[in-house]
């Protein structure tokens, strides 16, 4: 079964002074803590078994937020990186956790929304080679760049290239087999110091194991590195939970609509929230039948 590893250490310094105290994936993301984003996108992959990599004075907060998972039906375990050393450290961190299995990693600071996306993410995880995503970005230079062939075949991946060879940036969710680990061991610091998540990914391109799947313009993928994304990010969060009365990455909507948690635990996860609004909108799922292709 695969694994989640969800990654929220770094720095901030983007986002600093806002970020000195508080770490960016508690900050808020319209009505929920970002965190909330990514974690709903893995659970939706259908995940259920995640570790959380945060920073050893952040891990207190984050286990007070989220406890160990089993109120939303999952299972939360927790580990620390000391230094931002890079994505493909994290691999390394959670060897133990893995034990093994396949996984998911996916970023603190990522958000993921789009039609048939739970889709998307249910059939990316029944497939056993690995998979990362492209996605056309305005300014690809800011990303790992994914080049193509004639044929859509992937000929190279560059992280934050000086001169994109296409619009196609990869997004902070990656799907590996039981090698990540070991592959994550065997990448050399960057020149900016880091383990690069690029250098475990090249190793799946170069033994041909690796699928790139298009996220298309029905999805949206938003980061929120800096005080103009988040802001960007809590507008269209914003703007969508309004129009349609419904949620995004609502952790509690979601464990109940994948049969995690029951009515009566629904209810009871309700009760504390109901000042904000957003208890009142977990009861409302209580009495409501959505068709199959509202995902
Ligand atoms: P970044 O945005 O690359 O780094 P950061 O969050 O520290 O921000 P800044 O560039 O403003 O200093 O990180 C992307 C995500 O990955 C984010 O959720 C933090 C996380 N991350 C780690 O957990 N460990 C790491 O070693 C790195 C590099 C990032």
């Amino acid at each position: 079964m695969r694994k989640g590893i969800l990654l929220a250490g770094g720095l901030g310094t983007r986002l600093f002074p806002i970020t000195q105290v508080v770490c960016k994936q508690l900050l808020p993301v319209y009505d929920k803590p970002m965190v909330y984003y990514p974690l709903c996108t893995l659970m939706q992959a259908g995940i259920t078994e995640i570790l959380l990599i945060c920073t050893p004075t952040d891990l207190p907060l984050f286990k007070s937020l989220l406890h160990n998972g089993h109120q939303w039906g999952i299972n939360i375990e927790f580990a620390t990186q000391a230094k931002p050393k890079g994505l493909a450290q994290a691999l390394i961190i959670a060897e133990h956790f893995l034990n093994g299995s396949p996984c998911a990693m996916i970023l603190g600071d990522n958000l993921f929304y789009g039609h048939q996306l739970q889709h998307t993410l249910q059939s990316t995880n029944k497939i056993s080679s690995a998979t990362v995503f492209g996605y056309h970005v305005a300014n690809p230079q800011a990303y790992g760049v994914i080049e193509f062939d004639k044929h859509n075949q992937v000929l190279s991946i560059t992280e934050k290239p000086a001169k994109p060879k296409s619009n196609f940036a990869m997004p902070g969710l990656y799907f590996f087999d039981n090698k990540a680990s070991y592959y994550a061991k065997q990448v050399f610091p960057s020149e900016r110091g880091e383990l690069e998540i690029v250098d475990v990914i090249n190793q799946y391109l170069d033994n041909n194991n690796l699928q790139v799947n298009i996220l298309g313009r029905g999805t949206a993928w938003l980061d929120t590195g800096t005080p103009d994304a988040m802001a960007e990010a809590t507008q269209y969060i914003a703007a969508i939970e309004k129009r349609q009365g419904l949620k995004v990455s609502c952790p509690e909507e979601i464990a109940y609509s994948m049969g995690l948690i029951d009515q009566l635990q629904l209810k009871k996860l309700a009760k504390p929230l109901l000042k904000s609004g957003y208890g009142e909108y977990l009861l409302s799922l209580l009495n409501k039948n959505f068709p199959d292709e509202m995902d």
